[in-house]
């Protein structure tokens, strides 16, 4: 079989203007089918993300035996099997290059008494697994990892789960997500403490689905044995995906761009935060109220940014924007220094070493450190990048080239799929001017 690079071929300089609408969030994507699919009752989703990373969930509840149709135009309507409805899939649950969904998947999975595996592709079988892994064990849960605590994870029949009082090691919403959603088949009340505030959509989408969450300052718990009601979701526009255009607008000059109906819980607005602190010009309109999540529409225009010291409470508030971000800090008048940010370093690359990599290609004064980086911005430069399967990386680099003085090429981005589907088309109708090689 060959294997065929998508390259993105960018061409330097233009600004970005109009109105705008980016694909549906990822992290509501997911859970929606999630909690759909064990409710009680039909779920009607619109706004579903048809990247995919959410789809390889969608999959793996059909293969589970749960009736979805769509996704048609964003629209899913899923027929829920209620909490101890799904079956035994025919073979091992194909996650492809979603953290999300193995992680969430493990906990979901842990205490329903079947017998499978979850794989995915290389990226995701090089992810550490036993954050999640752990707590489950301490539940009772039997889910096996490689000897190097990676996937695939083999999830074992268990008689039960027992309720756990747990302090996540790490800020991370999947093993916070993982916990809970073990928890609702645990006997008794299962708690998390997180060391810092991470996306919430897990809590919030139970509740809309009629599931008492309580949540005491940093400590989430559920009672186990109960019901998911179904309802109707309305996903907003991914804030991640829209992080790409605050950027590139915010560096472009003459730009002046709207970013329609974007999902702007507390737990993900960091980008937003970070980027006023550089000096941007972002006028948020407009506020919402969705289903349970707050939207906006996002107005950017171009500001000339300066750098920053970025405030580690900001970090997990922000923990997929840092591409984006060190793009940004790259185009700044000054130096910007990241820290307490090590997890970068095992999402679906190493965004540390990648992102310093890319930037150091296009003449950058990148310097990667062990939690961080620091940038000094200055002039960008053409040259041939590698995105290493990233999603978030293709698309930050891309927008690199609205400053760059040559063609930016950037290879191995047919994982933007991943979350943005036609990210070309909006980037070029946007006014980024962006072709795509296969070779
Ligand atoms: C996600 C949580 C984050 C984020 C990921 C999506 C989620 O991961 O990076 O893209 O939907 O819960 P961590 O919780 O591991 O930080």
């Amino acid at each position: 079989m060959s294997h065929s690079d998508t390259q993105y071929h960018v061409r330097p300089g233009g600004t970005l203007r109009g109105n705008l609408r980016v694909p549906g969030d990822k992290s509501i994507s997911h859970r929606s089918i999630m909690l759909g699919s064990l409710a009680d009752g039909v779920t009607r989703v619109s706004g579903f993300l048809e990247g995919e990373d959410s789809l390889a969930t969608l999959n793996a509840f059909r293969a589970m035996g749960v009736e979805i149709e769509g996704p048609d135009q964003g629209q899913v309507v899923i027929h829920g099997v209620g909490m101890h409805g799904l079956k035994t899939p025919n073979g091992p649950l194909d996650l492809g290059n979603s953290g999300t969904s193995m992680r969430l998947l493990a906990g979901l999975l842990a205490g329903q008494g079947l017998d499978l595996v979850l794989s995915g592709d290389a990226s995701l079988s090089g992810r550490p697994m036993r954050r999640v892994t752990d707590p489950l064990a301490l539940m009772g849960a039997r889910v096996e990892t490689t000897q190097a605590g990676t996937a695939p994870l083999h999830i074992r029949p268990v008689s039960g789960l027992k309720a756990i009082d747990y302090a996540l090691p790490v800020a991370s919403a999947q093993v916070k997500s993982c916990v809970l959603l073990a928890g609702l088949y645990a006997q008794g009340e299962t708690c998390v403490t997180e060391p810092a505030p991470t996306r919430d959509h897990t809590e919030r989408m139970l509740q809309g689905f009629g599931y008492e969450v309580k949540k005491e300052g940093s400590r989430i718990c559920v009672q186990g044995g109960g019901r998911l009601a179904a309802c109707d979701i309305d996903v907003p526009a991914d804030i991640s995906s829209a992080a790409f255009f605050l950027v590139g607008a915010s560096i472009a000059p003459g730009s002046d761009l709207v970013l329609e109906h974007v999902g702007m819980n507390p737990t993900r607005d960091g980008i937003i935060t970070i980027l006023r602190l550089m000096g941007a010009d972002i006028e948020v309109r407009n506020q919402r109220n969705v289903g349970g999540e707050p939207v906006a529409d996002l107005r950017v225009r171009h500001a000339p940014l300066k750098g920053i010291r970025i405030p580690e409470e900001q970090v997990p508030l922000a923990i997929d924007e840092f591409p984006a971000l060190f793009v940004a800090a790259a185009c700044a008048e000054g130096e910007t220094v990241l820290t307490g940010a090590e997890e970068l370093r095992v999402k679906e690359s190493d965004r540390i070493q990648v992102m310093a990599d890319g930037l150091q290609a296009l003449g950058v004064d990148a310097r990667p450190t062990p939690d961080g980086m620091v940038i000094r911005g200055g002039r960008l430069h053409g040259g041939e990048v590698d995105s290493h399967g990233d999603h978030r990386i293709a698309m930050s680099l891309a927008m690199a080239a609205l400053r760059s003085d040559g063609d930016i090429r950037i290879s191995d981005c047919a994982n933007v799929n991943t979350s943005f589907p036609d990210f070309v088309g909006t980037a070029a109708r946007a006014g980024l001017d962006i072709g795509v090689a296969h070779e």
